[in-house]
């Protein structure tokens, strides 16, 4: 669910009826296509870009018929990267058909890779970093005149703050909102902290105003993101607000309304937090946990700064306080000097919190960051392969085992679509995150409702 690089998130029907009226007015308005790759980040960072041009261009699904075209990208690993260099290269034949056509590059490697990219992708218009999104239409404008543009400069206090997103997601039940932006953890393998620069939390005031309106418009469930919500803080009058008090806010709002958030990191999961998940019914018991690695060795090599004592402590906390809530996780295999042992140490850390799901990598070496400058990417491609084999091989066998643990239970879920199997079953989420598959009957997009499970997949539960 975090990282789904590569997916292409079209625009709805909805957005386009609630536009109707303005494309009579403004026959001849500009369209807009945009194309969001990795974390859900920049799925929130792709509707606020869309509601910065909203005044310019009116949003379209298909790309052939785009004046304007936007990648939103993801840095992460380097696969990531390839996959959009590859895109770029199938839209040129685009580029040479509609001569008037732009193209511009947002997000992390934008940042990374900054004014190179204009260089060795030459179908770029422009390219704008996560902080400069404000400047689109300078950026959008100038390089109209011929001459390819960027601006990759990142802010210390850019939260977007009075923007209110253009939703452009398919049901109209769950959405983002971004609470916080950057990171200062510095986990050495990871280019965020340099691609989206330092952390810095949005005002509490702007972010209830958004759930406000999400709750307005019918939204059932919304999911607070940064990449690392832990440490959001606002401080104003003397008064604080941590992650803790506004996600309680946030709850109060409506007992309709579920809450999620992602991504926490271990060191900040405190106890005041757990107590306000667990405090509430409609705040999710789902907690999202990267782990990593199970070794200490690995862990303090990636500056993860906690032990695998202190992980496991954090769990059995969660799992006291709340015994019903799932756990996912993230692991890196084959990082710089892992041994047998250390890899070892993360197969028996999955077995022993039995991770609901997880999403699971190979190291992959960032240029510029620490693990890049201080230590060797020594393990051969094949084994890192071997490892993350028996990674997922195992999460398959946890996943199966926690689904089938479901099976006779009552679950509330909220339904959020029709099944892409048949047009007679929906499916929807229930509180721990996981995909419920059901007759559809008389239910709506947007229910509530109790299922109780019969079957399951590794991935799917069903229900009659
Ligand atoms: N190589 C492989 N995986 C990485 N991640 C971050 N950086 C790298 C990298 N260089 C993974 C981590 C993180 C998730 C979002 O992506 O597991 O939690
Ligand atoms: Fe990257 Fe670590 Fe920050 Fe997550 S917490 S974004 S892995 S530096």
């Amino acid at each position: 669910m975090f990282y789904c690089a590569g997916s292409l998130r079209q625009l709805t029907f909805r957005y386009k009826i609630a536009h109707i009226e303005q494309n009579v007015i403004f026959a001849r308005m500009k369209k807009l296509y945009i194309e969001t790759y990795g974390c859900q980040m920049n799925f929130a960072d792709s509707e606020v870009v869309a509601s910065i041009l909203k005044d310019l261009y009116t949003l379209t699904d298909d790309v052939q018929e785009a004046d304007l075209i936007l990648i939103n990208t993801c840095s992460i690993r380097d696969k990531a990267e390839q996959r959009i260099h590859k895109r770029l290269h199938e839209l040129e034949a685009l580029k040479k058909k509609h001569r008037t056509l732009q193209v511009g590059l947002l997000g992390c490697m934008a940042e990374r890779m900054k004014e190179e990219l204009l260089e060795t992708e030459p179908i770029l218009n422009f390219i704008a970093g996560p902080d400069a999104y404000r400047n689109l239409p300078e950026l959008i404008a100038e390089s109209a005149q011929g001459e390819a543009k960027f601006n990759v400069l990142l802010s210390e206090d850019e939260t977007y703050d009075n923007i209110m997103p253009v939703r452009y997601d398919l049901n109209g039940v769950s959405a983002y909102v971004s609470i916080m932006r950057g990171c200062n953890n510095f986990c050495t393998y990871c280019v965020v902290p340099y691609t989206r620069g330092r952390e810095r939390s949005r005002s509490p005031q702007t972010i209830m105003a958004e759930v406000d309106q999400l709750l307005q418009d019918g939204y059932k469930e919304v999911t607070l993101l940064g990449q690392n919500v832990n440490s959001y803080r606002w401080e104003e009058d003397g008064e604080v607000v941590t992650f803790a008090k506004l996600m309680e806010m946030v709850a109060l709002k409506s007992s309709q309304l579920r809450v999620r958030f992602a991504t926490s990191h271990p060191k900040d999961i405190s106890d005041e937090l757990l107590e306000v998940i667990a405090k509430y019914e409609n705040i999710c018991k789902y907690i999202h946990l990267p782990v990593q690695s199970g070794s200490d060795n690995m862990l303090k090599k990636m500056n993860r700064v906690y032990t695998r004592d202190y992980y496991m402590e954090r769990v059995r906390k969660i799992k006291e306080l709340m015994p019903d809530c799932a756990i996912s996780t993230d692991i890196i295999a084959g990082f710089c000097g892992e041994t047998l042992e250390d890899h070892e140490q993360t197969l028996s850390v999955m077995r022993e919190v039995g991770y609901e799901y997880a999403y699971m990598f190979k190291y992959s070496e960032r240029g510029g960051t620490m693990s890049a400058k201080r230590f060797q990417d020594d393990i051969p491609d094949e084994e890192k392969t071997r490892r993350l084999e028996e990674i997922i091989a195992l999460q398959g066998e946890l996943s199966l085992a926690s689904n089938q643990r479901d099976v006779g239970k009552t679950f509330r879920v909220l339904v959020e679509g029709v099944s892409k199997r048949s047009a007679d079953q929906l499916y929807g989420r229930n509180s721990q995150n996981k995909v419920i598959i059901f007759p559809k009957g008389e239910h709506q997009v947007g229910d509530y409702i109790d299922v109780t499970v019969t079957r399951c997949t590794a991935a799917t539960l069903f229900a009659d």
